[in-house]
C-alpha cells in the first residue's frame, strides 16, 4: 500500500510483518520469556494521563531540541538494532537516509548488517550518529573496531555502551523460527573466522540472537571497562540499559567520563519483567533527581505514539529512542518507510504539544502528566 495511507506506527508494523520473511519478523518481534516487559513498555505510557492547559497561543510549535549538544529536528532518535538488512536491502544505510531528512540521530549497532563506513557514507551534511558497542571477549577486536570509529568521528559523535545484555535473553519466537528454517547467515562486523562459528552440534539451528551474541564479553564492570574504553576513544560515552535508580546514581558518579544514560530494558528482549524505562524515570525522580543535572537521560522501549514521547520528556527524558518501529518502517517501505515513521511521530508530537498548550520542548515538565496509575508498581 502507498505509504501515506499508513496512518500510525501500528499500520506500518502490520505492513512490514506481511512483507519481510517470517524469520526476520520473529527476530525483530521477539522478546524474552512471556513478553511481559515488552507489553508493559507500551502499556506504562498508555496509563499516564496528560494534563492539557487551554487558552494558550499555540500557533507556532517547534519540536527541535538538542541531544548531547547536537541540534536535532525532533527528540526521537533511532536505537541501535542488529541486522537491518533482514528488513530491506538498504539496511542501516536506508535508516540513515531517512534520519538525514529529519535531522535525527541514529545509533549504529555493533551487530549492524553493514559496516559503519557504509552506513555513514552518504549521510547528509551535519548528520550525527552514535556507535553502540558490545565489548568482545577478544578485546583486540573491539579495539580495532573503536579505532575505525575514531576515524569516523566527523559523523559518529559518541559511543553507547550497552550493559543490559551480558547474556542473550530467552526469546522463544526467535528460537522457534530458527528451528524451522536452515539458518541464514547473520554475522556482525566484528565477527569473522573462528570465534563466531555456531557451536559444534548446533546443527545450524542457533537463533539469530544467540548467533549474534557469540564472542560478546560477559565480564564487564564499572571498574575495569570504563577506563579501558576511555583509552580507546575520546568520544563522549553514554551507558545503555540502566534499569534502577541505583545504577543511574552510580553512572552519575562517573560523570563527566559518562555523559548520558539510556533507561532501557532492551525492548523487553533481555530480562522479562524488568521495568519499563518510564518506571526507572520515576524512581530517579524520587531517589536521585540530581542525576538529571549531571547526565542526559534518554529512554527507549515501547514508543508507538507522539504522546508516549511527550510523556517521557515531561518526566525528565531528553531523548526518546525507537527500536522496532524503525525496522518496521524499513520493512514496510525501505528508507521512505522509515521517513514515514519519523514523519508520523513528528506530527503526533506536534499535535500533542499544541493540545497541551506548549510550543517548545523546553516547556515540557511534570505538571503536564498524571502518573498516579503507574506509581503503585
Ligand atoms: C535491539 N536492541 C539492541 N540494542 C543494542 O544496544 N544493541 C543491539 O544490537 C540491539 N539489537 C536489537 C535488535 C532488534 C531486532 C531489536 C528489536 C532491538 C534494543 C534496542 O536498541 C532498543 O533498546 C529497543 O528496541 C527499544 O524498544 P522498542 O522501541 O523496540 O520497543
Amino acid at each position: 500500500p502507498p505509504l501515506d495511507t499508513l496512518l500510525n506506527l501500528d499500520d506500518i508494523e502490520r505492513v512490514a510483518t506481511r512483507q519481510i520473511s517470517h524469520k526476520a519478523w520473529a527476530y525483530y518481534f521477539s522478546a524474552a520469556d512471556d513478553l511481559i516487559s515488552k507489553r508493559l513498555n507500551n502499556e506504562a505510557y498508555r496509563s499516564i494521563l496528560l494534563r492539557p492547559r487551554i487558552f494558550i497561543d499555540v500557533g507556532k510549535c517547534e519540536t527541535s531540541t538538542t541531544l548531547l549538544g547536537h541540534g536535532v529536528g525532533l527528540p526521537v532518535y533511532v536505537s541501535p538494532a542488529a541486522a537491518a538488512r533482514l528488513a530491506h536491502t538498504t539496511g542501516e544505510a536506508g535508516i540513515a537516509q531517512a534520519c538525514g531528512k529529519f535531522n535525527a540521530i541514529q545509533l549504529i549497532s555493533t551487530n549492524a548488517s553493514m559496516t559503519p563506513e557504509q552506513i555513514v557514507k552518504d549521510a547528509a551534511s551535519g548528520q550525527v550518529f552514535g556507535f553502540q558497542l558490545y565489548v568482545q571477549v577478544e578485546q583486540s577486536k573491539s579495539e580495532a573496531l573503536l579505532s575505525r570509529i575514531n576515524k569516523l568521528s566527523h559523523k559518529i559523535k559518541f559511543i553507547c555502551l550497552t550493559l543490559d545484555a551480558p547474556a542473550p535473553g530467552n526469546r522463544e519466537h526467535d528460537e522457534r523460527a530458527s528451528n524451522m528454517a536452515a539458518t541464514q547467515s547473520v554475522t556482525s562486523i566484528v565477527q569473522s573466522s573462528s570465534t563466531s562459528k555456531p557451536p559444534e552440534g548446533s546443527g545450524g539451528t542457533i537463533s539469530i540472537a544467540n548467533q549474534l551474541f557469540l564472542g560478546t564479553d560477559s565480564r564487564l564492570t564499572w571498574k575495569t571497562t570504563l577506563p579501558w574504553l576511555r583509552k580507546q576513544t575520546n568520544l563522549p560515552i553514554i551507558l545503555k540499559g540502566i534499569q534502577t535508580h541505583e545504577d543511574a546514581h552510580l553512572a552519575s558518579l562517573h560523570a563527566p567520563l559518562v555523559q548520558g544514560i539510556i533507561l532501557s530494558n532492551h525492548g523487553g528482549r533481555e530480562l522479562d519483567t524488568a521495568p519499563p524505562a518510564v518506571h526507572t524515570l520515576l524512581e530517579i525522580r524520587k531517589y536521585c533527581p540530581e542525576v538529571f543535572t549531571k547526565l542526559e537521560v534518554w529512554v527507549d522501549g515501547g514508543i508507538r505514539r507522539g504522546t508516549d514521547v511527550v510523556k517521557a520528556l515531561c518526566l525528565g527524558a531528553r531523548g526518546v529512542g525507537i527500536g522496532r518501529a524503525a525496522l518496521w518502517g524499513l520493512g514496510a517501505g525501505g528508507p521512505e518507510g522509515v521517513e514515514r515513521t519519523l514523519e508520523i511521530l513528528k506530527a503526533e508530537i506536534e499535535t500533542c504539544m499544541r493540545l497541551l498548550g506548549v510550543t517548545s520542548i523546553s516547556e515540557l515538565g511534570p505538571k503536564y502528566v498524571n502518573t498516579r496509575a503507574i506509581e503503585h508498581l
